[in-house]
């Protein structure tokens, strides 16, 4: 009897549920947002910084951060850039195409840490994709937080993703939304420097802020420099990681770092358990 349990446990987590293509929204040259929703109608139950397998029978699997709130379900959505088997044969999908899904999986943000607070978010490049399920869904609810800032860079205009919500929040109250360019571009008459020179002119109450980063594992280090600089406790920086993933469900080993497995314990860390994680490697 034990068995069956354990059979059908393992199931769930190996084995795919169909889900329907319904919406293909091309955001960039390489990148594509796709609204899918389960077949059988249920919801997919996340949590904002989750992930899912996206898996395509005879291609393969590649997790993607699920890029919706959990206020928008039964639909959610995927923003994926195309780099290699499993993203390139998605982009190849036609709307009314079905898809494999496993997951919900890993760690999201900590909401309970969030509410209350103020919550500076830091995005660099796709990284604003794993991030915007949290900008739903603090807007969505946005009495329950503090002051609202996020910071985007990018390195060129045309990398922007989600370009008519980015207007929407750049016209509202409800969060302060600083964009930035690496390098100046004659369509852009914006701020122009790495995401991190737009701290300077921040003002924060730090013991009250917590700072959500996720982008490239080069902005990491400047911008977690910053944070503590601002005086933004470790605790309180909490970052999403990218690992090379198989299983996604904490079996492999493939994403682990020293005993902990990035697919299960995170992808969201924060930053003194980073810390701890790292040294001691
Ligand atoms: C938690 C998580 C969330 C993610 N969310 C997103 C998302 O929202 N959107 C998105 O576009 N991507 C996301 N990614 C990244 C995505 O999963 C990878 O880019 C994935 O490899 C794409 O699969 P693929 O089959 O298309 O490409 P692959 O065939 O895996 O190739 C992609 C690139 O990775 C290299 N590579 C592949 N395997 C290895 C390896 N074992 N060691 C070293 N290099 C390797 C390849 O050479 C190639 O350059 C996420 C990754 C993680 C871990
Ligand atoms: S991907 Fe298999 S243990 Fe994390």
């Amino acid at each position: 009897m034990a068995q069956a349990c354990q059979c059908e446990a393992d199931r769930e987590l190996y084995v795919p549920k169909l889900a329907v293509l319904d919406k293909v929204v091309p955001q960039t040259e390489l990148e594509t947002l796709f609204q899918l929703r389960f077949e059988d109608g249920a919801p997919l139950g996340h949590q904002p910084g989750q992930f899912v397998q996206v898996c395509l029978p005879g291609i393969g699997e590649a997790p993607i951060s699920i890029a919706s709130a959990p206020c928008e379900e039964p639909h959610f959505e995927l923003c994926v850039r195309k780099v290699g088997n499993v993203t390139r044969a998605l982009h190849n999908l036609a709307e009314g195409a079905y898809v494999g899904i496993r997951g919900p999986f890993g760690r999201g943000f900590p909401d309970d840490q969030l509410k209350g607070n103020d919550v500076l978010v830091v995005a660099g490049g796709i990284g604003l994709v794993p991030v915007r399920p949290l900008i739903h869904h603090i807007l969505c609810n946005r009495p329950d937080y503090g002051n609202f800032t996020i910071l985007y860079g990018m390195k060129r205009p045309e990398e922007m993703l989600f370009r008519d919500e980015i207007a929407e929040w750049e016209s509202s109250n409800a969060v302060d939304l600083q964009l930035t360019i690496d390098r100046p571009h004659p369509d852009w008459s914006g701020h122009v420097g790495v995401v991190t020179t737009l701290f300077p002119s921040l003002e924060l109450d730090a013991p009250r802020t917590r700072a959500v980063i996720v982008g490239p594992p080069i902005m990491y280090q400047f911008v977690i420099l910053e944070c503590r600089n601002k005086g933004i406790a470790d605790e309180h920086i909490i970052l999403s990681l990218e690992r090379h993933m198989k299983c996604g469900v904490g079996k492999c080993g493939h994403c682990q770092i020293n005993g902990k497995y990035v697919c299960q314990d995170g992808p969201v860390f924060n930053y003194h358990e980073l810390k701890q994680l790292w040294e001691a490697i």
